[in-house]
């Protein structure tokens, strides 16, 4: 585990044959404004290989009916693709057992199902939710909501000027009232790699559940939530080469027997009658109605595709293109990083003085350089460094130094346009 940024040595890992990734990739042959296109806005979104778009458009075009409903054909090979892609995904993060594996819409989803199924059921008035600064609001907002509802608190780990927990003052926030750890496995905002395995034992002496955010950890790093031992791990397809609309909670399975659903409707239920409902076993309790089967097939080719290049591989070349690129960034005066953590995955935060970093962004777009700009969906970690905002570098397996060197280029002639 977090086996990245310069802590695998290189010949366990040799370099990935990057001009034949790119290759799978057709969008990244795109040209923006007669350039080609740079793209480095991975943490918001991933690009997808064409075995995923094939994939899609193979169940949509042979294999297509609505899932668990019907005896005929079509909707017996749905139902058949449908949870054979559970397992892959299951596979991907080594669970135990495939019924903890649920499909979500996404990260967000995710999070919220276990604020509604867990927290609403078990945290209560003068309870107490520890989060962390590096969260991203998807990891906030909900537990907000819930501690409005309930009465309870958050109380949040503190970080330190590189951006890194401090894990003296995670271990002192925990107390009697202590319900629920709440913690993101990498920082979208910074790249920082916060030592989850650490902090879910911590938790786990105090008797209290984690939930890890894997959103940018699960396309960088190779996620094993045994190893890991986290009660819920949630995640995005889209970030993972893999569509939009899709994502997985993976939850300890006495823990999502235990929870309350999320939505009522269809397929979440055993037995209906006005007087009282039967929910349906894990993981369907928490699948209400027609899930994205397309999209859940192809993040199961996602999750194939990742694992046949390798996770140690991926994080090991992205660990290179950061460092590379970290060393470039920093040769520019008047450029400041944000994030210098020791462990890091995949993103390069910065500001430059003078210039706001939507005129960063857009200069950039100029040279055909996709970035993000903007306060990452994380103002606290934005409160913590006294910025509105950074321009943000994100990197994938199927970026290159070039592509490195042509954002330096244009970071330089922002400055120029800048004086
Ligand atoms: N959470 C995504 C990001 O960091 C959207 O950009």
């Amino acid at each position: 585990m977090n086996a990245i940024h310069g802590a695998l040595k290189p010949e366990t890992a040799p370099a990935l044959d990057v001009e034949r990734i790119r290759a799978d990739f057709p969008i990244l042959k795109l040209r923006v404004k007669g350039k080609p296109l740079v793209y480095l806005d991975n943490a918001a979104s991933s690009q997808m290989p064409r075995p995923v778009i094939d994939r899609w458009v193979r169940y949509q075009t042979t294999q297509h009916a609505n899932i668990h409903r019907a005896v005929h054909y079509l909707s017996e090979t749905a139902t058949a693709e449908y949870e054979a892609a559970r397992r892959k995904l299951q596979a991907f993060i080594n669970a135990r057992e495939e019924r903890e594996v649920i499909f979500t819409r996404g990260t967000t989803e995710s999070i919220n199902l276990v604020m509604h199924g867990y927290g609403r059921k078990f945290i209560g008035q003068g309870d107490e939710i520890i989060l962390t600064t590096l969260e991203h609001h998807s990891n906030i907002v909900p537990w907000q909501m819930l501690a409005e509802e309930k009465g309870a608190k958050l109380r949040v780990v503190p970080v330190n000027d590189r951006g890194e927990l401090e894990l003296e003052q995670y271990e002192t926030l925990f107390n009697a009232r202590t319900r629920f750890v709440g913690v993101t496995h990498v920082s979208n905002a910074l790249g920082t790699i916060n030592p989850v395995k650490e902090m879910i034992a911590a938790a786990h002496r105090h008797g209290v559940p984690v939930l890890v955010d894997g959103a940018q950890a699960a396309p960088h790093l190779n996620v094993d939530v045994q190893d890991l031992d986290c009660d819920f791990y949630a995640f995005s397809g889209h970030k993972m080469c893999g569509p939009t609309g899709i994502g997985v909670l993976y939850g300890r399975a006495g823990l999502l027997e235990s929870m309350q659903p999320y939505q009522g409707g269809g397929d979440m239920i055993l037995s209906v009658t006005f007087e009282k409902t039967t929910y349906n076993v894990i993981p369907h309790k928490f699948e209400a109605g027609t899930p994205p089967i397309a999209a859940a097939v192809a993040l199961g080719a996602a999750a194939d595709y990742l694992t046949a290049i390798g996770m140690e591989r991926i994080g090991a070349y992205e660990s290179g293109l950061l460092d590379y690129a970290t060393v470039q960034v920093n040769r520019i005066p008047g450029v400041r990083i944000l994030g210098t953590a020791e462990k890091k995955a995949a993103v390069l935060s910065f500001v430059m003085d003078g210039v706001h970093p939507h005129d960063v962004g857009t200069l950039l777009n100029e040279e055909g350089v996709a970035i993000r700009t903007g306060h990452h969906c994380a103002q606290p970690v934005m409160q913590r460094y006294r910025v509105a905002a950074t321009s943000r570098a994100s990197f994938a397996f199927y970026n290159t130094m070039a592509e490195v060197d042509a954002l330096v280029a244009a970071i330089r002639k922002v400055q120029k346009v800048f004086g």
